[in-house]
């Protein structure tokens, strides 16, 4: 991450050792830097990880949920329902197939879908629900689940900060038809850029596979080692160039390594937040609800010295604009949550959109606060960053 001069506690840090070194050397001493063998590795590690019977490499979450509703065939008329709080890719990749995202609104408590909204948005067109699994804490599933069985819909997890994120053991990505996970560096493990696609179903993994390989029926790889190489694959669908490097396959296959380490790591940091700030009265710590387990993604809190409502809503939002204002001069990197696409220019001008129908995205688009967060942490950085967000002036 790049850093501010004075910012001494960055909001995150990737964690590269000698491992991630050497690993990338490999592809680039083998010459082999497309999407090859580290990638295959790579894609059965992310599997066995999360328990999925197929995982799909592509170049970032963005592109792995838009194979993902390309594959399941969404179309001009359809449309899909997507919370509104959310990294604007989600309804994005539902606009690039000329479908019409459906915003439904979320649970201030854990920043996720409002599962007793959703059956009011249903209609003769909807055809999925894309769940987002935000910060690293499952959305509600068996609520999700429920609705898109009664409903005949498909479920796409977006489970971009989803790494390590279970209900009762089971890791997110293996709850829907497809989950999409996200390897930029503010992510538990990362690739620089990269993506990954769970799949159960064998068809649609090699559906997505081709997808991502221009609509290929056999990836370059197989047909280099195979006899008869200089023939092109067939390409007998509208495909997309979404293929990861090998060099970010191989690094990829270095961060999985780590990944009980890094895991283990963020849930300590988020755990030394929760006994060092339990005092705050004005901040609502992230919940973590029984049988889940937090991947910590992000450790997003909550500004709320008073009941934030619509109304006291932009003196709320100035107010921890104050706080992080005055955490960034104390050299601590705070960050919003992530953003509320219905307050976006492009979602309110094409739908109508009047944002105060999804109070709680609006609030957590104007309220929430990140704290920062890296497995490699100290206790003393930990320190800082409590001491410089109870020493603010929030009143
Ligand atoms: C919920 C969510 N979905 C999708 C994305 C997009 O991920 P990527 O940057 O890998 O395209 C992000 C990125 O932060 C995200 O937070």
């Amino acid at each position: 991450m790049s850093v501010g001069p004075r910012v001494r506690i960055p909001i995150t840090k990737p964690v590269f050792g000698p491992e991630e070194l050497l690993a990338v050397q490999k592809p680039l001493e083998s010459g082999w830097v497309v999407q090859g063998p580290y990638v295959k590795a790579f894609e059965d590690r992310f599997a066995a990880f999360t328990g999925a019977p197929h995982a799909v490499a592509a170049t970032s979450c963005t592109t792995a949920l838009h194979l993902a509703v390309a594959a399941l065939g969404v179309k001009p008329g359809d449309e899909v329902i997507v919370p509104a709080f959310t990294w604007v890719s989600t309804p994005n990749v539902v606009e690039y197939m000329g479908a019409r995202p459906v915003f439904c609104d979320i649970d201030l408590r854990t920043f996720n879908l409002d599962v007793d909204r959703i059956e009011e948005l249903i209609t003769t067109r909807t055809v999925g629900i894309i769940p987002v699994h935000l910060f690293g804490l499952c959305a509600d599933m068996d609520a999700v689940r429920r609705l898109a069985g009664r409903h005949g819909l498909w479920m796409v997890e977006d489970a971009a900060c989803g790494f390590g994120a279970r209900i009762d053991g089971r890791h997110c990505g293996t709850f829907g038809t497809l989950g999409c996970f996200s390897f930029h560096p503010r992510k538990a493990i990362t690739t620089g850029e990269g993506g990954m696609i769970t799949a159960s179903d064998n068809r649609l993994a090699t559906l997505l596979a081709s997808l991502r390989d221009h609509g290929a029926t056999r990836s370059d790889l197989a047909r280099h080692q195979a006899k008869g190489a200089f023939a092109l694959a067939d390409y007998p669908r509208l495909g997309f160039n979404f293929r990861m490097t090998d060099i970010q396959g191989a690094l990829g296959c270095a961060q999985m390594d780590r990944a009980d380490w890094v895991l283990a790591g963020r849930a300590r940091v988020a755990r030394a937040y929760d006994e060092r700030l339990a005092h705050v009265e004005w901040l609502a710590r992230p919940v973590v609800p029984e049988r889940y387990t937090h991947g910590y993604q992000s450790y997003v809190c909550l500004f709320a010295p008073q009941p934030p409502t619509l109304n006291t809503c932009g003196d709320l939002h100035d107010r921890r604009n104050a706080l992080m204002a005055e955490m960034e001069a104390a050299g601590v990197a705070t960050r919003q949550g992530t953003h509320a696409p219905v307050l976006l220019d492009y979602y309110r001008d094409r739908y109508a959109i009047d944002p105060s129908m999804f109070p709680n995205a609006v609030l957590a688009d104007r309220l929430s606060v990140s704290l920062p967060l890296y497995p490699q942490m100290t206790d003393d950085e930990i320190e800082i960053v409590c001491a410089s967000l109870t020493a603010a002036r929030v009143a």
